[in-house]
């Protein structure tokens, strides 16, 4: 969603707030702005539309060794340079970026309002400023505090203060803040990946957190006044794994870097002498697994279509009922929570809200949750405080690529450690454990596609609406196929398991609509290649992916993969599906990185 960062040092901090944004934008990018403190003065400069406006529009001389900055992903209150961030008091004493969404903002507004206050914006952020300024305690953390003690919501915030000029105070709750720590300068950020420029020392928030920066140190303390130890780590991602490099957009970048993101997943965690696989964070004893009666999968967006792929993974492999469920409709039905299932929360940030709630739900219930999460320290790892993480490397385009693949691989070594503890034989754990190793290769290979899944978003580039369909490990496929095309390329698209083409979408099967049908080399080919003639004596134009040269005579257009085992082929079958939503983007000329209205990180509801 939005993001946050901020520095306080010996040097100009406006450069760096300015590059942190530009790293962040990808949360969140329809306005943006900045806050410094400069001899005294307090001095804000903002504007609608990205950080490259700010940066251009930056008034000569704006600089301070302290500020902080925003870029903003709107909630309450139109996109434009009133309602961007930093939000001020009326005196312009305290400036204030926030992260997440102050529940009761309309109340505190009302009550300041009959108290004689103005409020120059529409958002809930402002009062924040407001009340810290009411706040009569001399100390910026003991005001922060107070203020946030009549606050209900979700919050990351940074604050600055003309009374106390060389501090900046954080703090914590629902959104995420990381503390950077560098030589006589320290940093605050929303995304460990603002920071990596300037150092790898860092210290994550929890929250109910608060944290005092200045130049040579920063403390940690509670919400309710109490001092905090904070652990530092070392993160080991570079500040080149965060740059688009010889790319021209982060989407490619990230889709070509697949072979390489699955290496890593892989990475230590194949155990050939047992034919099983080493996953030491999932604290699971062979006992609670054998015990296991059901797993249930929690996600949104891509992270739920991979959970999907991952419950037929474990139902298949490990032969335990395994399901998978939108997080945000899980939390609110007041699910019911089993001690036998193992619940298993996926998300590549680590930081959307509903999943988030929906693991603190859990939780609270008894229930035992593992994390399926990419970035290490992030809010959903944390909650769950076991799992698996992807080491998928930094994904920045909003649209998930080598995440999902990354996180597939995870549920078939989950899947695979499962099943070698149930009634998974040696054997066939073996075949699982080769094909996983030959997954990058295939994974490689697949990327060859490209020039044909560029020839395809061609020759369709006036389609309006495409249908993916597949049948059980086709379906996951089918949905993230659908999902890429509309969210990247602003094309309509629908999945359907093939099977329900009959029931009903049929009836809009015309030349102008292609099927892209996902049609392994399986058992179920034959049951697929009916379904291609349906679509077919109905005069719809089918597209098939999948492994076998007779699909060039039943299609006329078939873009063929490497095969692998039944289980690992779904990731190698939706790389061509991922090239054709950034081709079938690339031609209409649209912001590929920051898909309109959506952002990278979700923790609004
Ligand atoms: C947003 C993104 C999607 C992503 C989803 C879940 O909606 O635009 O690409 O799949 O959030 O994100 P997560 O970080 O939890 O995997």
């Amino acid at each position: 969603m939005c993001g946050i960062v901020g520095c306080v040092g010996y040097r100009d901090a406006v450069p760096m707030v300015l590059d942190g944004l530009s790293r962040l934008e990808y949360r969140g990018y329809d306005s943006a702005g900045m806050a410094v403190i400069d001899g005294g003065t307090l001095r804000i400069h903002k504007v609608k539309g990205k950080i490259s406006q700010l940066r251009a529009t930056t008034p000569a001389g704006f600089s301070g060794t302290i500020g902080i900055g925003h870029t903003r992903w709107a909630t309450h209150g139109v996109p434009n340079a009133v309602n961007a961030h930093p939000h001020t008091d009326p005196s312009g004493r305290i400036a204030v970026v926030h992260n997440g969404i102050i529940d009761n903002a309309q109340a505190i507004k009302d009550s300041l309002l009959a108290r004689g206050h103005v409020f120059r914006s529409d958002t809930d952020s402002e009062v924040l400023a407001h009340l810290i300024a009411l706040s009569r305690a001399p100390a910026l953390a003991e005001a922060v505090r107070e203020a946030l003690g009549a606050i209900e919501g979700t919050y990351g915030i940074a604050v600055l203060d003309l009374e106390n000029p060389t501090q900046i105070v954080a703090a914590r709750n629902g959104s995420p803040v990381v503390i950077g720590i560098g030589e006589n300068e320290h940093f605050v950020a929303s995304d460990v990946g603002a920071l990596i420029r300037y150092t790898q020392q860092i210290a994550y928030l929890d929250d109910g957190e608060i944290a005092v920066l200045e130049r040579d140190h920063f403390r940690t303390l509670s919400i309710e006044g109490t001092e905090r130890t904070k652990g530092v780590e070392t993160v080991d991602w570079s500040a080149g794994t965060y740059d688009k490099g010889e790319y021209e957009h982060y989407l490619r970048k990230e889709i070509f870097e697949q072979p390489d993101a699955v290496r890593r997943t892989l990475s230590g965690r194949l155990e050939p002498r047992f034919a099983t696989a080493h996953l030491g964070g999932i604290e699971l004893s062979a006992q609670e697994i054998l015990r296991t009666r059901r797993v249930q999968i929690l996600g949104c967006g891509s992270a739920y279509y991979a959970g999907l792929a991952g419950a037929q993974l474990i139902e298949r492999i490990a032969r335990i009922p395994a399901d998978a469920e939108p997080a945000s409709e899980f939390r609110y039905r007041n699910p019911i929570i089993e001690a036998d299932t193992v619940y298993v929360a996926v998300s590549q940030s680590g930081e959307t809200l509903d999943t988030l709630r929906a693991v603190q739900e859990i939780r609270r219930k008894g229930g035992t949750v593992l994390g399926i999460v990419n970035v290490v320290g992030s809010s959903i790892a944390r909650a769950c405080g076991r799992g698996i993480y992807l080491h998928a490397g930094p994904e920045i385009s909003v649209t998930s690529t080598k995440s999902f693949t990354s996180t597939v691989t995870a549920f078939t070594l989950l899947a695979l450690h499962l099943g070698r503890i149930r009634d998974l034989g040696q054997g066939e754990g073996g075949r699982l454990i080769a094909s996983l190793e030959a997954l990058p290769a295939a994974l490689h290979a697949a990327l060859a596609t490209e020039g044909q899944a560029r020839e395809v978003a061609a020759r369709y580039r006036e389609m309006t609406s495409a249908f993916f369909v597949g049948r059980v490990r086709g379906f996951p496929v089918a949905a993230e196929a659908a999902q890429k095309l509309k969210e990247v390329s602003y094309i309509h698209a629908e999945a359907y398991p093939a099977s329900e083409l009959k029931h009903g979408p049929l009836a809009l099967i015309c030349p102008e609509l292609p099927t892209f049908v996902i049609i392994p080399d399986d058992e179920l080919f034959d049951k697929n290649v009916a379904t291609i003639r349906e679509i077919q004596s109905r005069g719809g134009p089918v597209i098939a992916i999948g492994h076998s040269s007779a699909l060039y005579d039943l299609t006329g257009e078939a873009i063929l993969v490497p095969k692998l085992e039944p289980e690992i082929d779904p990731m190698v079958l939706n790389v061509p599906l991922q090239l054709l939503a950034y081709h079938a983007a690339l031609l209409r000329d649209v912001d590929i990185d920051q898909p309109r209205n959506l952002a990278k990180s979700v923790t609004v509801e």
